[in-house]
């Protein structure tokens, strides 16, 4: 018999689970007619802030448009600069030249592949980029990034941290929620995302209650009331059904962030059991480091392989599905030329960006598929 796939992320199982209240829920909104923001946007913008520990959230069009709203609640204004991660989604520094602002990239720790707050920490004071107004961490994969020492570093040079917690909604450090720990916060709700919409959302989170009511405002044109502008924004408002859809899946997420611990914690001892990770030095596949800080709500489950791309071809030839995330640090793509960086500069994201690979990683992941993909990995190696 030849084996099934493995899927990286199989939604139809989540849904399967759900169907009926999620189509009650759409069945809602569709009855009231009502389809822009209005009181499953509101709602949801409450059980949000609850869910992060922050004192309030505004739901946006994408997690891209959150970031934007983020940043401008923040204060970052055009002629700023603001530091981030080279090793993120691109989302991650075109939301700061949206702002009007320019990046300043910057490498990621080693084992977590987070912005390295030491490296920017030496950077300020060995030559402070013009204009710093504010520092992006972003919680990479599902684990936040060392907010301890970027809540210091905001504090001593009187910058806005905002947290890209994109891919980390129920995370946490030292027990406080992603997305209550700096300024603002952007989510995304992007269908792969462990909260997911049926669609394109994002929502912004902050303990500043003026910053919420001014993103309300930015989102919805800049308006206060219906035709008056009283600044530039844009149309990044969020729609109902979406609203609705994440409102009954909320409901779920705690489970889902706990089995999808527990499968991380399976495959990490699949891995240890598979002698893959004995060898010192050049040992075939590494783990990246847990940060004991830090509530992990894997995202993705990312492993360094050694000959990653032909482990890759190997493991598609068996039907398992992975991915690269990412392939290219941002330093490195031909639209941030501008900024001056080469090859070299950041060597560290540079070799994640060869070593990464994503394996399946999905709440309703079956423990025989997890045991499937190390046996095929231990395969290639042997
Ligand atoms: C780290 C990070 N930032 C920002 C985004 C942008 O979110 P969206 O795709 O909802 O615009 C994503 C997701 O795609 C992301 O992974």
């Amino acid at each position: 018999m030849k084996a099934e796939a493995v899927p990286l992320l199989d939604l139809r199982r989540q849904y399967d689970e759900i169907r009926d209240e999620v189509l009650a829920a759409v069945t809602r909104v569709c009855d009231s007619q009502g389809f822009i923001l209005g009181p499953e946007v509101e709602a949801l913008e409450c059980e949000i802030a609850q869910l992060t520990g922050a004192a309030a959230a505004v739901g946006c069009a994408s997690g891209t448009e959150a970031l934007w709203l983020a940043l401008v609640a923040a204060g970052v204004k055009p002629g700023d600069s603001v530091i981030t991660t080279a090793f993120s989604f691109f989302a991650s520094a075109s939301a700061i030249v949206r702002a009007g602002a320019t990046p300043v990239l910057m490498d990621v720790d080693p084992g977590t592949l987070n912005l390295d707050a030491e490296l920017v920490r030496r950077r300020i004071r060995e030559g402070r980029p013009e204009n710093l107004s504010a520092i992006l961490p972003v919680h990479l994969y599902g684990q936040c990034a060392d907010m301890d020492a970027f809540g210091e570093i905001g504090e001593e040079f009187k910058l806005a941290i905002v947290e890209d917690a994109a891919q980390a909604i129920g995370a946490a450090w030292r027990g406080r929620g992603a997305g209550s720990m700096g300024a603002t916060a952007a989510f995304s709700f992007y269908p792969t995302k462990n909260l997911s919409a049926f669609g394109d959302a994002g929502i912004v989170t902050t303990n500043d209650r003026e910053f919420a009511e001014r993103m309300k405002r930015l989102r919805n044109h800049g308006s206060p009331r219906r035709y008056y502008h009283e600044e530039f924004g844009w149309n990044g408002r969020m729609d109902a059904i979406q609203a609705a859809v994440l409102r009954v899946k909320l409901r779920h997420i705690h489970d889902w962030n706990e089995a999808r611990r527990r499968n991380a914690a399976l495959y990490d001892r699949l891995f240890s059991e598979s002698g893959l990770l004995e060898t010192t030095g050049d040992s075939p596949v590494r783990l990246l480091a847990r940060e004991p800080n830090a509530r992990h709500v894997f995202h993705q489950y990312v492993i360094r392989a050694r000959r990653r791309d032909e482990l890759r071809k190997f493991l598609a030839d068996r039907k398992i599905a992975t991915e690269i995330y990412y392939p290219l640090p941002l330093h490195l793509q031909p639209v941030f030329a501008y900024l001056g960086l080469k090859e070299g500069d950041l060597p560290v994201a540079e070799q994640a960006a060869k070593e990464v690979l994503a394996l399946p990683m999905f709440p309703e992941l079956r423990e025989d598929e997890i045991r499937r993909v190390v046996d095929a990995i231990a395969e290639f190696y042997s």
